[in-house]
This record gives structure tokens, C-alpha cells and sequence, in this order.
């Protein structure tokens, strides 16, 4: 299995692997409200092929989490949606992508990911829903399916914070098919950051 980075191309296959998966009504549920005014990160979005049939999506948005304590807001990614086509299933796409998409954040300076989700199914990469009992979406969720992981194990996490959008997204168009590849190197100074953050596609 290839494991390309998403172009604008892919874009309306995606849409509809989205709906199908998550119903047309996807959009209301409360981890679209972190997404909104925002892109997600160009360099973290990745799709497997199977022939022309699209197999596989995965995206991963910039949000902060933001102490009740004293404001400060810790920078993170929201992984998600992540879906893989009913055909496609069971043949550990969804767990490449996973693996991948984290790695890949690592690598790029990313320290904190979370997400909304089964936890029977995410506990396996290493996410938890240990450290959220404080951590307030921006709409109704349930709480046990708020789940963190950690890339970098010395970041320390508040007991009680907002999970909200970026304090700023910039923008910038989603790479055209063969500008960039999953395999390839791009250190943050490749992806248009500006004070030591990423862009955001
Ligand atoms: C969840 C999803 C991405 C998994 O993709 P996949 O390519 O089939 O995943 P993998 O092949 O890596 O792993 C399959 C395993 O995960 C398990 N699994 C899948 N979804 C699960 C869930 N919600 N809870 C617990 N286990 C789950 C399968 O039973 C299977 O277990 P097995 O290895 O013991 O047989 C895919 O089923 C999907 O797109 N579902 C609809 C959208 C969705 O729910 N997205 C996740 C948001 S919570």
C-alpha cells in the first residue's frame, strides 16, 4: 500500500469517503467547531490509493489547548477525520495511516495530539483519555472519547483547559499531485512556517 500525501485532487473523493462514513451530517458534531476558519495541516494529510479507488483518508488540524489555569494556550493537532472505505477495511490501512501521521508530526516538531473517538480502537497507538477529564470541547462529546497523545513525553498538561482552535491559522492551498510525497523530507522551514510553527494547508 502507497501512502501519498493529499492533494486538491483527492479532495472530492474525500468529501464523499467522509459521508459515507460519517453521515452527511458529519459537520455537526463537535470537532468540526475546532475546525472551522482553519485548514488543516498540509503536510499531515495522507491517502491510500487502491487503483483509482480512493481506500483511505487522514487529516490532522491545529488546535491549542488553553489552561483555565492562566490562559496559556499548549499548541496540538486534532487527528481526525480519519476514514478508510468499507472495502478497504480490516487490512491495516487505518492503523498505517495512524502510525504514519504520528510519526510524521513528531518529526515535524508536533508534541501533542488529540482526538475524538472509540478508545477501544485508539488505545492501541498510544492515545488516552487519562489526562481530558478536564479538558472542555467546544460542544457537546463524550468525555471518555476525548483521547490525548503525547509526542513529546516531557510536555506537561493541564488539569483543566479548553480544547479550541488555533490562536492563529495561516493558509495556504493544498499541494497539487507530485509536489510532494509521503516519503519525502520536509523540515518546518519547507512547510511556509513563520516563528518556529507549521503552516497550515
Ligand atoms: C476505524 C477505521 C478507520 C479503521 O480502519 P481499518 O483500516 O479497518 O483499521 P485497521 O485494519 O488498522 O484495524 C482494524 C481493527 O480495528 C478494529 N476496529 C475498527 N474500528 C473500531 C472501533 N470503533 N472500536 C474498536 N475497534 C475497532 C477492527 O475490529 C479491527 O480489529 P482486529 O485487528 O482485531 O480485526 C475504519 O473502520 C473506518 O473508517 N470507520 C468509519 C469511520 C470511523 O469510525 N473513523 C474513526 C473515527 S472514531
Amino acid at each position: 500500500m502507497h501512502i501519498a500525501q493529499t492533494t486538491v485532487v483527492d479532495r472530492p473523493q474525500i468529501e464523499q469517503l467522509l459521508d459515507t462514513a460519517f453521515g452527511p451530517d458529519r459537520q455537526q458534531k463537535s470537532a468540526y467547531r475546532l475546525r472551522e476558519g482553519s485548514r488543516p495541516v498540509e503536510a499531515l494529510c495522507f491517502t491510500v490509493h487502491d487503483g483509482a479507488q480512493l481506500c483511505a483518508s487522514i487529516e490532522f488540524w491545529p488546535i491549542a489547548l488553553v489552561a483555565e489555569a492562566d490562559g496559556a494556550a499548549t499548541p496540538a493537532l486534532l487527528l481526525g477525520p480519519i476514514a478508510v472505505a468499507e472495502s478497504c477495511r480490516g487490512r491495516g490501512i487505518g492503523g498505517l495511516l495512524i502510525h504514519h501521521g504520528l510519526e510524521r508530526a513528531r518529526t515535524l516538531g508536533h508534541k501533542l495530539v488529540l482526538l475524538v473517538g472509540d478508545p477501544e480502537y485508539y488505545e492501541r497507538f498510544g492515545f488516552t483519555n487519562a489526562p481530558t477529564g478536564g479538558w472542555r470541547m467546544p460542544g457537546p462529546v463524550e468525555q471518555r472519547r476525548v483521547m490525548a497523545r503525547l509526542l513529546d513525553d516531557t510536555l506537561a498538561l493541564p488539569a483543566a483547559a479548553a480544547i479550541s482552535k488555533p490562536a492563529a491559522a495561516t493558509s495556504a492551498p493544498l499541494a497539487h499531485p507530485g509536489e510532494a510525497e509521503a516519503g519525502s523530507h520536509q523540515g518546518p522551514q519547507q512547510q511556509g512556517g513563520h516563528d518556529g510553527r507549521l503552516a497550515h494547508a
